[in-house]
């Protein structure tokens, strides 16, 4: 009796760290597939997520796209404070992106829509809005798709990594500010 409580004793504490391990290995791959697609994930406060915000006049007719959303927190600013028409995120991390749908489901969230996808192949065409917290070299290869697939006066709002205007003439410079410790810059697509 006592010999057999302590073999399931033994099985359930392996079978534990096996999904410790599991969780592990799929939190790394997560870490390494963000950083080698464009950026990893580095969290900003939901103070500071709505400062950049309100610094970026996001207002209730607008269709706000995060491109690169981590655990969705622009996205649910963005509808819990600025009440916006739809949230619309693309997240390559498995772990981010299933992170951001439990909170979802958890909290029966309707307007956002959540996409594990390279934001690369994000479909723009509806957004009015588009929030940008990547690495240059992404930011780089999203603004050329932006300048492609946006609709005119599409407001752009990059965080910490500018857009290189010399290479993007289609964007117009809005306003820019040190928010704290990070710049944040709101361009507009031009109409062509
Ligand atoms: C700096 S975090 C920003 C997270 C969120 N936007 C925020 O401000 O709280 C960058 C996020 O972009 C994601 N990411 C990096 N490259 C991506 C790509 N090519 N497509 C989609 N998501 C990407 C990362 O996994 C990470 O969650």
């Amino acid at each position: 009796m006592i010999s057999n409580l302590l073999i399931i004793l033994i099985v359930l504490v392996l079978l534990f760290f096996t999904a410790l391990l599991i969780l592990g290995f799929i939190f790394l791959l997560s870490g390494l597939i963000s950083t080698i697609f464009g950026a990893p994930y580095v969290p900003l406060s939901r103070k500071y997520i709505f400062k950049i915000l309100s610094f970026g006049d996001l207002s209730p007719d607008n269709i706000l796209y995060d491109l690169g959303c981590g655990d969705g927190r622009v996205l649910m600013s963005g509808l819990s404070n600025f009440n916006v028409l739809k949230a619309v995120g693309y997240e390559i991390s498995p772990w981010s992106y299933f992170k951001t749908l439990l909170s979802i489901k958890q909290n029966k969230i309707k307007r956002i829509e959540l996409f594990r996808r390279n934001c690369l192949k994000a479909e723009i065409s509806k957004a009015t809005f588009i929030y940008l917290y990547l690495f240059p070299k992404l930011v780089d290869k999203i603004a050329y798709k932006i300048a492609r697939e946006g609709k005119p006066k599409t407001k752009i709002l990059c965080v910490l990594f500018p857009i290189d205007l010399s290479q993007h003439i289609e964007f117009k410079l809005l306003k820019s500010a040190k928010l704290d410790r990070l710049t944040a810059y709101l361009y507009e697509l031009k109409t062509p």
